[in-house]
């Protein structure tokens, strides 16, 4: 199995807060790995400085064999590693298909003076609404393609924002908290679409979450992280089976 992502001995802290602690993850291509963690153990920051929002304190990242620490996060995601935001990043005033189209030129960084004027802009256009209307398909939201964003539920606007990392050719997406504030039934839907784009795209997944109960059945491989440092891995069963992971998530 390839190693995709390898993240070796990162560190980043803010002040006297040390978020991330000598922290080393892999994940393998096609993999759905999840990370768990309470409040303010530092899953975000990981994804920060994995798509290069922060550049860390010490470690390297590798992405694809490629060395991407620090590089700045437009050439990161150019390379085909995507992330998502905890609190969904949409244009609000925007329709379901708009905000998919939208994402695809702010991602490319386009010149909206220039590109109208050249051939390659027309059909360039036509692929991506191609492209955009199959994403909802796969997502099962293309009947509310003309709705504005703004009036998804919650679950919904989660979907959208899995959508528009999908507008770009990712290998691997960086999901945090995709089913935050979503009903149980709508957060298993959400990871059955992921499994599927898994199956169906190829894609590798890194996902944070909290609710640990929900997550567990559609991942393979989980890290837990708590105060910044990793406390434990493994397939999930031997995760499962640690006793501070069944005192701090699982109830027991
Ligand atoms: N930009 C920042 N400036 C200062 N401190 C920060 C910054 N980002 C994160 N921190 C601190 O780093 C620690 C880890 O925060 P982080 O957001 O990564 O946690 P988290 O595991 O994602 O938490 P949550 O489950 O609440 O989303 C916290 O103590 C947080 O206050
Ligand atoms: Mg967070």
């Amino acid at each position: 199995m390839n190693t995709l992502l390898d993240i070796q001995s990162v560190s980043k802290s803010f002040g006297g807060v040390k978020a991330l602690d000598r922290v080393n993850v892999k994940v393998n291509e096609k993999q759905v790995a999840l990370m768990i963690g309470p409040n303010g153990s530092g899953k975000t920051t990981l994804i920060n400085v994995v798509s290069g929002f922060y550049a860390p304190d010490e470690g390297k990242i590798y992405f694809n064999g490629r060395d991407i620490t620090a590089l700045p996060p437009h050439q990161i995601y150019k390379l085909g590693l995507v992330r998502t935001f905890q609190i969904p990043s949409l244009f609000t005033r925007l329709t379901v298909l708009e905000n998919l189209l939208v994402a695809s030129k702010v991602n490319r960084g386009e010149s909206f003076l220039k590109a109208p004027f050249t051939g390659s802009w027309l059909k360039d256009e036509e692929e991506n609404l191609d492209k955009a209307l199959k994403i909802l398909q796969l997502l099962k939201i293309d009947h509310l393609w003309d709705l504005r964003a703004s009036k998804l539920s919650g679950g919904q606007m989660k979907l959208l924002e899995i959508g528009r990392s999908l507008m770009s050719d990712a290998k691997m997406i960086l999901l945090d908290e995709p089913i935050s504030g979503v009903n149980p039934t709508l957060a298993h839907e959400i990871f059955t679409y992921i499994l599927n784009l898994r199956d169906k795209l190829g894609l590798t997944f890194l996902i944070i979450e909290h609710r640990l109960d929900l997550a567990l059945p559609y991942v393979d491989y989980v890290y837990v992280l708590a105060y910044g440092k990793l406390i434990t891995q493994g397939e999930k069963e031997k995760v499962m089976r640690d006793s501070q992971v069944i005192s701090a998530y699982l109830g027991g």
